[in-house]
């Protein structure tokens, strides 16, 4: 018989989100009437901009006539989206990255588990706790880690706390690391990131030749204009870090599929013969067997993000869901409880009321208010005792959802 992969069998019960999906499920079965408002994953529910859509529907045209039709198109991303992207994301803001370390892909959660095959399987991972739960997994996954333990930590993985405590900013370890995720404005407590601080991450990996993986997917909800949008507005980032953005939540491509990771040429790992190698020829290289590139259709798609049209439609998206994010936290506040994130995120991470656990709030407030979040536990044992609202559902049900919740909580 074939074997399988054992370290399958470390990774604790179901991914976190069809979990919460199960649940929820079961509940909707049990009462068939209840008007079920669904605040947890993050996934966006408004329709894609205008100019996207146009853009997408002129190249569905492109593809029913000869003369314009495409087949496949280049595995890194047609160049003329990976311009745009080079300049206006990243030279705009005064990064030294080109077109050519840009290569496009159909979702930065892929590429963030993807990652890891250019990498040994010896090296000391750092990840924050919570954590995005696919950093952790596909760790797993690789045999990067040992078993879990009763708080639900994996053996071999560093787990760097943030908490209230600590303003949800993870202390630089004394220790030395190899990989350390980042991810700013942080899912899921909504913390962002000031330069100095970044700073000190870049002088860090360049001190213990650690490679930062950082995940920017929600760049475009700062509003701060003081905070860096990405990693290599830092000085020295281009010698250590990976940066992994997305379509999905500026654009509202969470159905449609499109991402990006930059890997400056600039970036090295070491080979078991002690010499340096360029991550950017390896990750090229998986990218050309494994992947065929995202859709022609869904990268014009994309490259509408660029106009003018586009733009002033992704921001009246972006302030959309800001602007539900600050119904959230006004309306919990008044209701007693705690409330951090949601001014540069679409996260807004609660701390439950007293006495109560993640999945002990989950459960009430799925019963009593027919809401669903997200249990801070389910990001890692640091996340106990918080839970996670996400903005990205219309003004009408985020009003109601809060209507609902001020009733029950009120504390
Ligand atoms: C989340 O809810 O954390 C996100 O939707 C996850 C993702 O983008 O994959």
């Amino acid at each position: 018989m074939a074997t399988i992969n054992d370290n399958y069998l470390k990774l604790k019960a179901g991914y976190l989100f069809p979990e919460i999906a199960r649940r929820v499920n079961t509940f909707a079965e049990a009462h068939p009437e209840a008007q079920i408002i669904k605040l947890g994953i993050g996934d966006v529910t408004e329709p894609l901009p205008e100019a996207c859509r146009q853009a997408m529907i002129k190249a569905v045209e492109e593809m029913g006539d000869r003369s314009t039709f495409k087949g496949y198109g280049p595995e890194q991303g047609y160049g003329w989206l990976r311009e745009k992207i080079a300049t206006q994301d990243f030279q705009a803001r005064g990064c030294d990255i080109d077109a050519s370390e840009i290569f496009i892909s159909d979702g930065s959660k892929c590429d963030s588990g993807n990652i890891l095959e250019i990498f040994g399987n010896n090296n000391t991972i750092a990840v924050t706790d919570p954590v995005y739960p696919v950093y952790v997994d596909t760790n797993v996954m690789a045999g990067n880690t040992g078993n879990v333990n009763d708080k639900g930590e994996y053996e071999g993985l560093v787990y760097l706390p943030i908490t209230a405590e600590n303003n949800f900013i993870a202390e630089i370890p004394t220790q030395k690391v190899d990989l350390i995720y980042l991810c700013f404005p942080n899912n899921p407590t909504g913390a962002t990131a000031t330069k100095e601080y970044l700073q000190a991450w870049v002088n860090y990996a360049k001190a213990n030749d650690a490679i930062i993986l950082f995940d920017a997917a929600y760049e475009a909800f700062i509003t701060d204009a003081s905070l860096p949008h990405s990693i290599y507005e830092i000085e020295g980032a281009r010698e250590c870090a990976i940066e992994f953005r997305s379509f999905s939540k500026n654009a509202g491509f969470t159905g449609t599929r499109c991402a990006l990771t930059v890997i400056p040429k600039t970036l090295k790992g070491k080979a078991a013969d002690g010499s340096d190698v360029e991550l950017w020829k390896l990750w090229n290289r998986r990218h050309s067997t494994k992947f065929n590139g995202v859709s022609y259709i869904v990268q014009r798609g994309a490259e509408a993000v660029y106009s003018e049209e586009g733009k002033a439609q992704v921001r009246a998206l972006i302030e959309f869901y800001l602007e539900n994010a600050k119904i959230i936290c006004s309306q919990l506040q008044a209701a007693g409880l705690t409330v951090y994130g949601g001014v540069n995120a679409p996260y807004v991470w609660v701390q439950t009321p007293t006495g109560l656990s993640s999945w002990d709030f989950f459960d009430k407030l799925l019963q009593n208010c027919n809401v669903v979040g997200t249990p801070g536990s389910g990001f890692g044992a640091a996340g106990e005792g918080y839970f996670r609202i996400s903005a990205f559902n219309s003004r009408e049900n985020v009003n109601e959802a809060m209507k609902r919740i001020t009733e029950k909580f009120k504390v």
